[in-house]
């Protein structure tokens, strides 16, 4: 893959990202390299802040949670499918109960957490032509959704967790940002 993924810890995963218009150069390839990137670390979403720009665009594909999740309803489930490209996306409104959701993210590989969303958002975006759409989604989609989005806003998984859960994972999180932590994937650690 070509661009690593940056640790917890990288200044650019707190920086908030900016739009981009149809000219920011590359773009198509970058997408795919995207993709690449996240297929080749086993993820199911990638924001660009991740892989060291910082513009509104992320991808998903959370087809692999199609397997896990069997309740799902068919229109969840025609949601999960594919490939999906994300640009200058705006989640308009957040609904719906809240439930919590073991979480995981690319830049903090070893943690997995329960986080509390709420259930369903409405959402505009530009597809990779950048066409412009606004979609309503719930369930497992519009988690992997929520967590890239608030990528893009310099906010990682873990700082929706309690402050006492946050003080235990001080030290694992400290020693990724050193490095210091098994990754079979190509990353770079702001303090290694
Ligand atoms: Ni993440």
């Amino acid at each position: 893959m070509k661009f690593p993924i940056l640790a917890y810890g990288h200044p650019t995963l707190r920086k908030v990202a900016k739009d981009i218009s149809p000219d920011y150069p590359d773009i198509q390839k970058l997408i795919d390299e995207m993709f690449e990137a996240m297929y080749e670390s086993s993820g199911v979403g990638l924001a660009a802040p991740q892989i060291g720009k910082s513009i509104r665009l992320f991808v998903i594909d959370a087809e692999p949670f199609a397997e896990l999740y069997k309740d799902m309803t068919e229109v969840q489930k025609e949601q999960l499918k594919g490939k999906r490209v994300f640009i200058n996306a705006k989640i308009l409104e957040e609904t719906g109960k809240e439930w919590a959701f073991t979480e995981g993210c690319l830049s903090i590989p070893g943690i997995n957490e329960d986080v509390i969303r709420q259930e369903k958002i409405k959402i505009k975006y530009l597809d990779r032509d950048f066409k412009e759409h606004i979609e309503e989604i719930d369930g497992i989609l519009a988690r992997v959704i929520q967590h890239e989005y608030d990528h893009l806003d310099g906010i990682l998984f873990t700082d929706h967790l309690s402050s006492f859960k946050k003080r235990l994972l001080k030290r694992k999180l400290e020693n990724i940002s050193k490095g210091k932590v098994n990754v079979d994937y190509r990353m770079k650690f702001p303090k290694k």
